[in-house]
């Protein structure tokens, strides 16, 4: 009987706060949508992986943006000449469509790579500044991989393998507008006084693809050269938040008409790589690649174009002590290979997150983001504030101690190191009236189960 009382009175609860969130609903301003809270499953996540795969794949020899560097206002002299040297004079852009096969993707192998490289959500381009649509696109008649080249719906079978593989949530990359559109060009020609390619074009396109695929989140991208009026992005925002099938998870970032970044949407992301090195109050995310140079494959690229794991940990880790997310990126060859260099870089990642993960996800900024006297040393805080967590970038190569200036320790103070199985590490306080030394000389290295950007958990620690 209580039980069921009790029952009934959580059902009840539940009841309302789901109400709660379905009710609200918002206007296509931007002073509205900004109120709307971000979902929590993003700020937990922590970590994310970015998928650059296209038909730019193909050519492959610069970046994503071959096209325009090729036949675009500024054409780049080495594409130009590369072209000239290596294709017949009449070839077009347009003939590396069926050379698009993507023969060997495998979406489950995919999905196994992401799931083991510890990230918990995955941004794919549905479409990117060229326009070629990685799914059957029903306002992209000809220019799309059902119609031509791998004939496959390349996104859609990514989606179902992430959901039926992980737990990973599935999200879209979609670039507003398109380099050589010729109704997009007649917009820009007009101003932007005409709205006929986001009428046409990129509102139904964006719809279709919410409605068939559900991403939770939809990364906004080439909107620069026209306001958020012409792109109608306040009521395309309200419709997502207010109407559509992910209106109560999906997140979405800042990249919603020029002069927006860092200013409204989920999160920001400002500009690419961004990672201030201090606290931003509101989610952002800092997306950056593997490969240093291209968002997409290059055979051209050589091996010290490709970030080291120590490299890759300082990204993520200095990206989430001050308030971010981190989204990796990597490129899939035209085969849909994921190339082993990535593989790599994934799974190492993977394995120090099996040991270190507890100072990421779900995790907030402590009050000091880096230490004040370490340069090496970033923090993140648990939740319950019961714990602190130092990452150390570099082991001390010539000393026995590592002093962190910012923790206020008290008699109960206790220092571990994740992935040690010695119960504590031995302190003492910092000359002066705040800091540690941590006495690292017990501990063996080659005995720990990580080999880079160690993590030191502090307990009964104050800033
Ligand atoms: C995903 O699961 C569904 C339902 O079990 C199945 O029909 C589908 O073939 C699976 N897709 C993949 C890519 O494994
Ligand atoms: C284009 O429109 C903007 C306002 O949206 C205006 O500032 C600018 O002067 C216009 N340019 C031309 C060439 O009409
Ligand atoms: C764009 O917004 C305007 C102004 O609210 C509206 O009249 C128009 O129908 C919208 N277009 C689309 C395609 O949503
Ligand atoms: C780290 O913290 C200090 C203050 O203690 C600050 O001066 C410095 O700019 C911070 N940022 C980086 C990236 O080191």
């Amino acid at each position: 009987m209580y039980y069921c009382m009790a029952k009934l009175i959580f059902v009840a609860l539940l009841f309302c706060s789901f109400l709660s969130v379905s009710e609200q609903q918002y206007t296509p301003d931007w002073t509205s949508l900004d109120t709307r809270p971000l979902p929590r499953w993003y700020d937990e996540s922590k970590i994310g992986i970015f998928l650059h795969w296209g038909l730019y794949s193909v050519p492959a020899i610069s970046s994503e943006w071959m096209w325009w560097n090729w036949q675009g206002t500024n054409p780049v002299e080495s594409i130009v000449a590369y072209m000239e040297k290596n294709y017949p004079p009449d070839w077009t852009y347009a003939n590396f469509g069926p050379q698009f096969r993507a023969d060997l993707y495998d979406p489950n192998e995919w999905a196994d790579l992401f799931a083991a490289s510890g990230a918990k959500y995955v941004v794919l381009t549905s479409k990117h500044h060229e326009g070629y649509a990685m799914w059957p696109s029903t306002f992209n008649f000809n220019w799309n991989s059902m119609h031509v080249g791998p004939k496959r719906d390349l996104l859609g079978d990514l989606a179902a393998a992430i959901r039926n593989r992980t737990n990973l949530v599935f999200g879209l990359y979609y670039s507003l507008f398109e380099w050589f559109n010729p109704v997009y060009l007649q917009d820009k020609s007009n101003n932007f006084t005409t709205q006929y390619f986001p009428e046409t074009k990129t509102l139904p396109e964006l719809r279709e693809l919410i409605e068939t695929y559900k991403p939770e989140i939809v990364w906004s991208d080439g909107e620069w050269e026209a306001r958020d009026t012409y792109w109608n992005a306040t009521q395309f925002l309200a419709w997502l938040y207010n109407e559509s099938p992910v209106k109560d998870t999906v997140v979405v970032n800042d990249r919603w008409g020029s002069e927006l970044l860092c200013k409204h949407g989920d999160f920001y992301t400002c500009l690419d790589r961004f990672n201030p090195g201090y606290l931003i109050e509101h989610k952002w995310e800092n997306a950056f690649t593997i490969d240093k140079r291209a968002w997409a494959y290059r055979p051209t690229a050589n091996i010290e174009d490709y970030m080291t794991i120590e490299e890759l940990l300082k990204e993520v880790v200095t990206t989430i002590s001050t308030g971010g997310n981190a989204l990796v990126n990597v490129g899939p060859n035209m085969h849909g290979k994921i190339p082993p260099i990535f593989q790599e870089r994934l799974r190492q990642m993977g394995s120090w997150l099996q040991v270190n993960g507890e100072a990421i996800y779900a995790t907030k900024p402590w009050e000091y983001q880096n230490d004040t006297i370490n340069p090496n040393v970033w923090y993140t805080s648990s939740q319950d504030n019961r714990f602190v967590y130092a990452f150390l970038l570099i082991w001390p190569k010539d000393s026995n101690e590592i002093i962190l200036g910012a923790p206020l320790s008290s008699s109960r103070t206790i220092v571990t190191l994740l992935g040690s199985n010695a119960d504590s590490v031995p302190w003492r306080v910092a000359s002066g009236d705040r800091g540690i030394v941590i006495d690292v000389s017990a501990i063996k290295l080659h005995l720990l189960q990580s080999e880079w950007t160690w993590t030191f958990k502090l307990e009964n620690i104050s800033g």
